[in-house]
């Protein structure tokens, strides 16, 4: 069994065939799909789809790129959410300053709040991060003690380190079956076995082969194909025990 523990099945590309997507996932081998919230609404549609889908569970969070539309009162929102049945994480949450459709501050402000939410819940964090490493990990390490994943990871070695000694969790999508992206392929390796996650992010992110193209659970096995290829390690092993790893850490029943 294969777990997808990041993706957006609520997101309109999934409006039309949502149910055979889940279908298709489950012939492939996926038991259960972590539904990620990237804002406001899709938090609580989230919610919605884990207490429609009984494989799937739900993150509540808003997305660095919509710190600057974030209101006080959101905040409230937020954690009304987060208290619902199977809401397993508070994500995705972090910075951006790739793309920073939000200033730096505001997705500072969001973060540290998101944070604190996880905090009082108990919930461990999904986090977001993309060329803001040193600004993430302040951040973090001012939170610790924390649970958290780093997902779709795209930091180098030393950034991976940091994470592993802070005892986080780190999740690769298929964007490591690219031509190009050996230097991730080598943070797969650098990974132990023990800390690592598969995740599709879809609709974003489809695999070698099908750039271009909405991506969907299912492909999640060419991820875990990927990874055992890198590891030298069967596809049954990888499957046992990204699952095993996504089970303790979201705590899926
Ligand atoms: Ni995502």
């Amino acid at each position: 069994m294969l777990i997808d523990t990041h993706c957006h099945l609520d997101f309109a590309q999934f409006s039309e065939d949502r149910s055979a997507v889940i279908r298709r996932a489950e012939d492939a081998g996926v038991g259960y799909f972590v539904n990620i919230g990237a804002t406001l609404d899709s938090s609580a549609a989230s919610c919605e789809l884990a207490a429609q889908y009984p494989e799937i569970y739900a993150s509540v969070g808003v997305h660095p790129h919509d710190a600057d539309g974030f209101k006080e009162e959101d905040l409230a929102k937020i954690k009304e959410l987060a208290v619902k049945d199977k809401v397993v994480a508070i994500g995705e949450i972090g910075l951006d300053y790739f793309r920073n459709l939000s200033s730096p501050e505001n997705q500072e402000r969001l973060f540290a709040s998101l944070i604190e939410v996880a905090k009082d819940m108990s919930l461990p964090l999904v986090v977001h991060t993309r060329q803001a490493e040193e600004q993430t990990l302040k951040i973090l390490k001012a939170a610790m003690p924390l649970r958290a994943v780093v997902h779709c990871f795209s930091g180098d070695e030393n950034f991976l380190k940091e994470c592993l000694a802070l005892g986080f969790f780190i999740s690769f999508t298929c964007n490591i079956t690219y031509k190009k992206a050996q230097a991730l392929r080598d943070m797969v390796e650098s990974t132990p076995l023990d800390k690592l996650m598969l995740e599709t992010d879809a609709p974003y992110l489809s695999p070698e082969g099908f750039r271009g193209k909405r991506n969907e659970p299912a492909q999640i096995k060419l991820l875990a194909e990927e990874v055992s290829r890198i590891k030298g390690i069967s596809f049954e092993e990888v499957a046992e025990r990204t699952t095993e790893n996504a089970k303790l850490f979201f705590k899926l029943k």
